[in-house]
Order: C-alpha cells, then structure tokens, then sequence
C-alpha cells in the first residue's frame, strides 16, 4: 500500500452497525478501485461486541488506532442484551471515550431533506421543502463530563442522582468559532443556543458567543435563542435556521429533532471534530446520527444511506476529495430520485428494498458516473 494512502478505522459497533459499515465499505472499495483513492482501511470493535469479546467497552488497543489513523468511520452502539450492565461497561461508553480522548469537540449534524424524500417527514411539505440547517453540537465539555458527577446515598437512606453542566469560555469560544466559520460558507447566519433564563452556564454562553461575534464575525448574523424554543422553532419554521451552535445535551435533542424533519434519522451523517494542528489536520469521526436499531438488526433492513453519506463527509472535512463526496452524495440522490427505498423512507408506489441492495444500486450510480 502506498505511504501516502489515507488511513481509516471503521468501527461497526452493534446492531444494524455491521450492515450499514459492509455497504459503505464496499464504496470506499469501489473509490479505491475506481477512483484510485488509496485507502488503508482496518477494522475493530466497539461497544456491546467489544465488551463481550475484549471485556471493554473499547480495548486499549484499538483506542490507540483511533488516535492514529486519518479518520475514524463508526456504525452505532448499543442493544437491549447490555441495558443491565453497570455505568461503566455499557456500550456507550466506547463512542464517549473515543470522543473525549479524540477531543472531537465539534459535532457536525446537517440536515437537508432530500427533494425525493420531502413528503416521507411527518411534517407538511411546505414546511420542510429545501431545508437545510447545520446542527453544530459542542461534543466533549458540558453536562456529559462535568463534574462531580455520580449516584450517592444520603443518610436519610434516599439516593442522589448528580450531573454537573459547566462550560469554559475557551471551550464556548471554540465551539462558536468552528458555527461562525461554517455560516461564512454557507448563509451566514448562526443561532446561538442554550438556557441563559435559567442557567448560569446559559448566561455565560451568550456573553461570550456575543463577544466573540462582535470581534471578529460581524459580518455573520447572530440570533440567541432559548433551547426550548428553539425546539419550537425548528417543527414551526425549520427554514429560518442556518446553523445552530448549541452545547452537548441541547445539541443531542435538537438534532434528533431537526433529523426528524428530513423524513428520516436514516438518512443523515455527521462529522466529529477535533481542533487543527499545524499543518491544519484534524482527528475525525464520523458516524450516522440514527442508532443501533436493535428491532431490525441482522435482517437486511437497515438504510445504510446515513453512514454511506458519513464517508462522503469524510471525504470532504478528512481527505479534501470534494470531487468524490459529490460523487458518493449525487449516487444517494438518484437512487433515491429512482424510487428505491429502505423500511424507514418506504412510500406508497416506492420499491422497498434490502440494506444490501441499497448498497447494489449505490454503486450502480456510482459506476454510471464513471463508464
Ligand atoms: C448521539 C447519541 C449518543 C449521545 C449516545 C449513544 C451516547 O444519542 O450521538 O446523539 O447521547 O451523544
Ligand atoms: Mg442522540
């Protein structure tokens, strides 16, 4: 294999995991071939596997191949046979600790709607015809790792659920730069996002999104907005956003919200970022925003269209191949645009079709582009 080829760790994980990482391999296997994109491509376990094969929610070993390689490419965790375990060895714990150890700060969560798929959202089609926000979720800090943190027991005998909401201001200022520079590329206006009615660490925000906004993004526009209403805000008008920077637990609410928009979590990707270093690399992780779906794993049902749209991200934000992520996103929408579709997109007149030949008919598209 080339020095230069890029490195991939792909981390299926649990569930519909595998099934969705086989299809997406196959693609990033036709880039190699087709494109002559030199991938270095290794695989291990996370989650309720790795746990039950490795006794760790993520060994040591492959934590330290996530930190090597270009890119992490990650399926989904988790399953009702690991609901029971204590705290520590749940399944969840893998995808956290490769995020904070990564320090995968930026959360990428776009959502766009399809034009093929408009009428598959529960919402009116008017309504979400053309949207497209980008959720930006502060990834490693906030109500997820603070401390102190833990159960405990009182002497009155009661117990004591604690988790700590805190937030920097180098981590806010970090975050909100990483949402202005994204607006610049896109519409150029950003929703500042969180509790500042209620919480200190809410005020805090604010301020310093405001600051930092009026120093050096004052050609971006800048709206704050209350949590709840912004939840509101986005089943009301999805169109007035553009992007949206919001802390950890706001940013996991809202972007299943706005991923509910499009019609399906089975269709929407996202990017994990860490900062730049010096030659402008960032480490990366991307995964589909939809879950392990343990109700329909192992039966070829899955839509593999969230995670195939993941490696398309990568190609951009990891690997600078614009020309292939257009390739990879353009294969999605025409076989979409040619009716085929998955349990969870399925409409009346459509062909529902297996994860497998989803995956067929992405790269039916793909070699279209290329014959
Ligand atoms: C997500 C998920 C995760 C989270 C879980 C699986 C830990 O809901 O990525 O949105 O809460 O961050
Ligand atoms: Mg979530």
């Amino acid at each position: 294999m080339a020095t230069n080829a890029k490195t991939i760790l792909c981390l299926p994980g649990d569930g519909i995991g595998p099934e969705v990482m086989r299809e997406t391999r196959r693609v990033l296997d036709w880039l190699g071939k087709k494109r002559k994109v030199a991938f270095e491509v290794s695989e291990a376990l996370v989650g309720g596997c790795a746990l039950d094969k490795e006794g760790a929610p993520i060994s040591e070993a492959t934590m330290k191949t996530a930190l090597s390689v270009d890119a992490v490419l990650f399926g989904a965790v988790g399953g009702p046979k690991w609901d029971p375990n204590p705290f520590n060895m749940k399944p969840e714990r893998g995808l956290l600790r490769l995020r904070k150890d990564m320090d995968l700060f930026a959360n990428l969560r776009p959502a766009t709607v399809f034009d093929a798929l408009a009428e598959a959202s529960t919402l009116k089609l008017d309504v979400v015809k053309g949207i497209d926000v980008m959720v930006l979720r502060e990834l490693t800090g906030g109500v997820y790792f603070g401390e102190p943190r833990g159960i405990t027991t009182l002497p009155n005998g009661e117990r004591k659920g604690v988790n700590t909401q805190v937030y920097t201001t180098s981590e806010i200022i970090r975050i909100a730069e990483v949402g202005f520079e994204l607006a610049r590329k896109r519409r150029k206006k950003v929703h500042s996002v969180e509790k500042s009615n209620v919480m200190e660490s809410g005020v805090l925000w604010r301020e310093e999104v405001q600051k930092l906004h009026d120093a050096k993004y004052p050609d971006v526009e800048l709206h704050h907005m209350l949590a709840d209403n912004c939840a509101m805000q986005l089943v009301r008008n999805p169109r007035q956003f553009d992007v949206i920077v919001t802390d950890n637990l706001f940013g996991d609410m809202l972007s299943d919200v706005a991923s509910m928009l499009t019609g399906s979590l089975g269709m929407l990707p996202s990017a994990s970022l860490g900062a730049a270093d010096k030659y402008g690399r960032r480490k990366a992780l991307y995964e589909p925003v939809h879950g392990s779906a343990p109700d329909i794993a192992g039966k070829d049902a899955a839509n593999p269209l969230a995670t195939i749209l993941s490696a398309a991200m990568m190609l951009r934000y990891s690997f600078d191949l614009p020309a292939e992520a257009d390739m990879v996103e353009g294969a999605v929408k025409s076989v979409l645009d040619g009716g085929m579709r998955t349990a969870d997109i399925m409409q009346p007149g459509k062909a529902k079709v297996s994860t497998t030949v989803m995956g067929d008919a992405v790269i039916r598209e793909l070699d279209k582009l290329v014959a």
